[in-house]
């Protein structure tokens, strides 16, 4: 039974138990409207506690009913049915109310929880707005200000916090069931408080919504939901109960329905299978429960940062001693910004860096379960720090790659026991940023692969398997994109024009602007690299920028000018005039946004195909992810593939068409004119 009503007394205890997270089914529903029934019509019980069995309170709703037709019970008269109860209800809450969770919670007479318990209404990151009241109830319960927070942001907040905004009645010490039932004896003895939905709302002063609409506006950066929720809450102060029910109720309906919606609901599916795919279904990962780094710098670091954030001691080993205290330095850094941010106490930071042990003898990599080389971008070094690890380390221990670039079949060339050795790509900054590529090597071992995966799930990072090719999936899709931005500038673009319109498309920043907080040399030496391959890298105007010393923000100069001290970018005439002659000769036309984001985005999407058609990335909605995670790609659009279909693919390859006829973009791959026709990207050897 999902939901089971037993009896202490007078107190009636209504436990759901629907694992793994206590999600709102059909079924749950149901349960709750006949329990509210059978506890009315008992004349032996004086008031309910309403508990969920396992490791949390109801999570929200049932993904499984996601994009399928509702079944009644509805989730907004399940609430009202427990606040119409003629018996006070109290939610005891563990692990985490969220969504419907918390509206259910506010259909209880009172709240109680555990002081882990956390309490929220995430439906924005999901393209939503509550749809159970929790807009309109919420602002009669804490007061429009705190409401306009915990919906719009989708955050959670913690008890002590919910405790302190009123959105609780009180946190429990110890076990939560006989609290919640001690509290519901009492409650039973006095007057209920009125039910929340016949509350008035608190007047907010005159100006809040305009101000609330700028800071929201802002925050969403083009998403809906979050300003759509914002009217939600604005209409509940404002109109009366059922007026305020049913504008929510309409605005969940029709965003339901949205473009975003559908994307961000992609993401959300993407990024839960993504911890563990089915091509390592059964295979138990080796197991990694101490690490090293080798190398402190920029990457190593953050790495380090990132793995005592999990709580793994951390081995860090440098050239020599003056290169280890720099290390270490780098990771105090890390840890001491966090404290400033208000992320962890000093305690906290103090533990974690007194977990890394700085080093220049590889002889302490002896029992180590997992390493990770994080050293200069250079064959020669890489390989014989790996000489040296086949030396020192267990023959067990797995042995992992940072390069960006490099090919990690050569870095692990003559290493000892190669199944022990894959590539494990982090992101700048490493402790940050959620993307780890994991790029399997020839001689890989499933178990290891695994590793990878495991390790990623422990860091909280969203792992993608790439396979090995120049830039993996991630930077060699970034490549493309820098081409393409450069092809513009080529035909009549400014980098401005380029850097507006990207962010327009919902990019934090444009490629001129990344590239110059980034610097231009790390992409220019790998295009040296790639020159003396034998390949002929695309970068005219970078090229000639880097030759003056124009390397970005570090220079005071690079795409744009910056003013010492400054981080505006300013337009710059010496850069125009590169692009004049540059362009000298070519065909010049005016670019609009939409255009501008087409000629970036769409080969972009055309060089993923022929990622996945090579089998570099498994899944097409890896590539979404790689994208999102790794680049700031937006969220709401889904990823460059989810954008693609959503917008047709046959229109892309026409746009492509057009484009590479004038001379603009590479033609499109024959795996897109294919996923075209069949209407879907499938990678070969079937979905
Ligand atoms: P970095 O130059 O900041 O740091 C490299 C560190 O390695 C230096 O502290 C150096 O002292 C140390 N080192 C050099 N040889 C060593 C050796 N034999 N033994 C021990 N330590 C040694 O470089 P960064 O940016 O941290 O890059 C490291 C690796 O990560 C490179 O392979 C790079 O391609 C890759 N990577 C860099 C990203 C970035 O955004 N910077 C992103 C992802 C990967």
């Amino acid at each position: 039974m999902t939901v089971t009503i037993t009896h202490e007394g007078a107190i009636a205890v209504v436990t759901i138990d629907n694992p793994p997270v206590n999600a709102l089914s059909q079924a749950l529903r149901q349960g709750l409207v006949e329990a509210v029934s059978a506890i009315d019509a008992d004349t032996s019980v004086s008031a309910a506690v309403l508990i969920c069995a396992g490791r949390t309170f109801i999570a929200g709703a049932d993904v499984s009913e996601f994009g399928k037709p509702p079944v009644p019970p509805h989730l907004p008269d399940v609430v009202a049915g427990i606040e119409g109860a003629s018996k006070p209800w109290v939610a005891a809450i563990h692990g985490s109310a969220l969504g419907g969770g918390l509206e259910v919670a506010l259909g209880c007479a009172y709240r109680v929880a555990v002081a882990s318990a956390s309490l929220g209404l995430p439906e924005v990151k999901l393209g939503l707005v509550p749809g159970a009241g929790g807009t309109v109830r919420l602002p009669r319960l804490i007061g429009a200000a705190a409401a306009v927070d915990l919906v719009t942001s989708g955050s959670p907040v913690d008890a002590a916090k919910a405790a302190a905004m009123g959105l609780i009645d009180a946190v429990v010490e110890g076990d939560l069931l006989p609290a919640a039932i001690a509290f519901a004896r009492e409650a039973a003895d006095k007057l209920g408080p009125q039910p929340i939905s016949e509350r008035a709302v608190v007047p907010v002063e005159d100006d809040f919504w305009e101000r609330a609409e700028k800071v929201v506006a802002a925050k969403a950066r083009r998403e809906i939901a979050p300003l759509r929720a914002l009217a939600c809450v604005r209409r509940a102060t404002e109109a009366d109960f059922s007026t305020a029910m049913a504008f929510e109720r309409e605005t969940f309906l029709e965003l339901r329905g949205s473009a975003q919606a559908a994307a961000l609901r992609h993401v959300f599916f993407a990024e839960r299978a993504a911890p563990r795919p089915p091509e390592l279904a059964g295979v138990a990962p080796r197991a990694v429960r101490s690490a090293a780094v080798v190398g402190g710098g920029t990457m190593g670091a953050g790495i380090a940062a990132a793995l005592r954030d999990a709580g793994l001691p951390v081995v860090l080993v440098e050239r020599d001693e003056a290169a280890v205290e720099r290390g270490l330095a780098n990771i105090s850094q890390i840890f001491d910004a966090s404290v400033k941010r208000g992320r962890i106490s000093p305690d906290v930071a103090a533990e974690r860096l007194a977990g890394v042990v700085g080093t220049d003898d590889y002889g302490l990599l002896a029992d180590t379960d997992l390493v990770i080389e994080a050293v200069f971008e250079d064959l020669a070094v890489k390989r014989a720090v790996f000489a040296k690890l086949s030396e020192v380390c267990r023959a067990d221990a797995v042995l992992a790659t940072n390069t960006s670039y490099l090919d990690p079949d050569e870095i692990g060339e003559g290493l000892a026991r190669p199944e022990r050795f894959l590539g494990l790509h982090f992101f700048s900054p490493a402790h940050v940023m959620k993307l780890l590529e994991i790029v399997p090597a020839q001689a890989t071992a499933p178990d290891v692969l695994a590793a990878g995966f495991a390790l990623a799930r422990l860091l909280g990072k969203i792992p993608v398997r790439a396979g090995i090719c120049d830039g993996f999936i991630g930077n060699r899709i970034l490549k493309v994109a820098r081409a393409q931005a450069e092809r513009l500038l080529l035909s009549g673009a400014t980098p401005a024009a380029v850097d507006a319109a990207m962010r327009a498309f919902g990019l934090p920043m444009g490629p001129f602007e990344a590239q110059d907080l980034g610097g231009l040399d790390i992409a220019a030496f790998q295009r040296k690299a790639a020159r003396e391959r034998g390949e002929t890298p695309f970068a005219p105007v970078a090229d000639r920028l880097c030759a003056i010393g124009r390397f970005g923000q570090k220079a005071n100069a690079g795409w744009y000018d910056y003013r010492p001290g400054e981080r505006t970018p300013q337009p710059s005439d010496v850069v125009a005039a590169i692009i004049a002659e540059e362009a000298a000769g070519r065909p010049q036309k005016t670019w609009d946004d939409a255009a501008i984001a087409d000629a970036i985005v769409l080969p972009m999407v055309n060089e993923a195909a022929l990622i996945l058609d090579e089998g570099v990335a498994v899944r097409a909605a890896d590539i979404d992810l790689v994208k999102i995670h790794g680049y700031g790609f937006p969220r709401w659009r889904g990823g460059p593939m989810h954008y693609a279909q959503a917008r047709g693919l046959a229109e892309v390859v026409a746009i492509l068409d057009r484009l590479s006829a004038s001379g603009l973009a590479e033609p499109p791959c024959a795996a897109l004119r294919r996923a075209a026709e069949d209407n879907g990207f499938t990678p070969p050897g079937g979905p």
